[in-house]
């Protein structure tokens, strides 16, 4: 495949979605990025320009609010941009008791972890199929696949993420819009820190090469990529495993 057009990535300010928009100019797209804060994004945007020569530029969101989502899509009909990719990757966990977290915590990750995803995936698709063409890549995780204790409503979000994309690239088929969705295992990025982890992740994969790989995998048609041979292989084991039992195991481990 070709890349080629604008690419609209959020959470680009840190992590996987710093990679997916440096990567993703690379390989021939201007870039959009969106996060909240705004020193990062100007320095990624230089940095792409500078490495690649393509065009990108930032727009300052905080998608945890509906008027954040708004003013985005706001910001890109104002502007007549209808990407040709978009890839919703902002995202945030709690790790901890579901009960200890506090309302505004749980509510940001629900707000930006389904409902902003919802949104821009719908409203920017619904523009995509208008034109018959594009491409929208949502971040899930590979614990989309399983309740888990101690990440409890993060893990719930993601499963909301993969059940959600995975219904909508069906629907999308033969629109022209694909829908392929990403679940990474542990990554290294800010993402520990901000959910709460006492130590970093152990054997966590490098950003760098989790959106590689993700985006190889796009390029070869996948609709769903877990990332890494053992993240994948658990799943499929988790298959044949009854529910209850590997939900008790993920507690057990979590636990210590
Ligand atoms: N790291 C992992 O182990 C792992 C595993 C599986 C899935 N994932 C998923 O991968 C995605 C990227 O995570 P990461 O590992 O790269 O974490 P990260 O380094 O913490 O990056 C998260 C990004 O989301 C942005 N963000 C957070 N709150 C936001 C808000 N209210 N509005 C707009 N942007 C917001 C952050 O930017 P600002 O703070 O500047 O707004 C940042 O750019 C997430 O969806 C995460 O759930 C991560």
């Amino acid at each position: 495949m070709r890349w080629r057009g604008t690419a609209l990535v959020t959470g680009a300010s840190s992590g996987l979605g710093e990679e997916f928009a440096r990567q993703m100019a690379q390989r021939g797209c201007d870039i959009i990025a969106a996060a909240r804060r705004a020193d990062r994004l100007q320095a990624l945007c230089d940095r792409i320009r500078a490495e690649t020569g393509r065009k990108a530029v930032w727009r300052v969101a905080d998608l945890a609010t509906e008027e954040g989502v708004q003013t985005l899509l706001a910001g890109l009909d104002r502007e007549g941009i209808v990407p040709d990719y978009l890839v919703n990757n902002a995202g945030r966990g709690y790790y901890g008791a579901a009960v200890n977290a506090s309302a505004p915590t749980n509510q940001q990750m629900l707000r930006l972890n389904v409902e902003a995803l919802t949104t821009l995936s719908l409203e920017i698709g619904k523009r995509m199929v208008q034109r018959g063409q594009g491409a929208i890549i949502n971040v899930a995780s590979a614990i989309a696949y399983q309740p888990a204790p101690y990440f409890a409503v993060y893990a719930a979000t993601k499963a909301f993420v993969l059940s959600f994309s995975e219904a909508l690239a069906a629907e999308l088929s033969g629109s022209g819009v694909r829908v392929c969705t990403i679940c990474p295992g542990a990554t290294d990025s800010e993402f520990s820190k901000v959910a709460g982890f006492r130590t970093a992740i152990p054997f966590a994969t490098s950003a760098r090469d989790c959106v590689r790989r993700s985006l190889n995998a796009f390029e070869s048609g996948s609709l769903t990529y877990i990332d890494g041979p053992l993240n994948a292989a658990g799943v499929l084991f988790a298959r044949f495993i009854p529910r209850a039992f590997v939900t008790r195991a993920i507690a057990m481990a979590a636990q210590k």
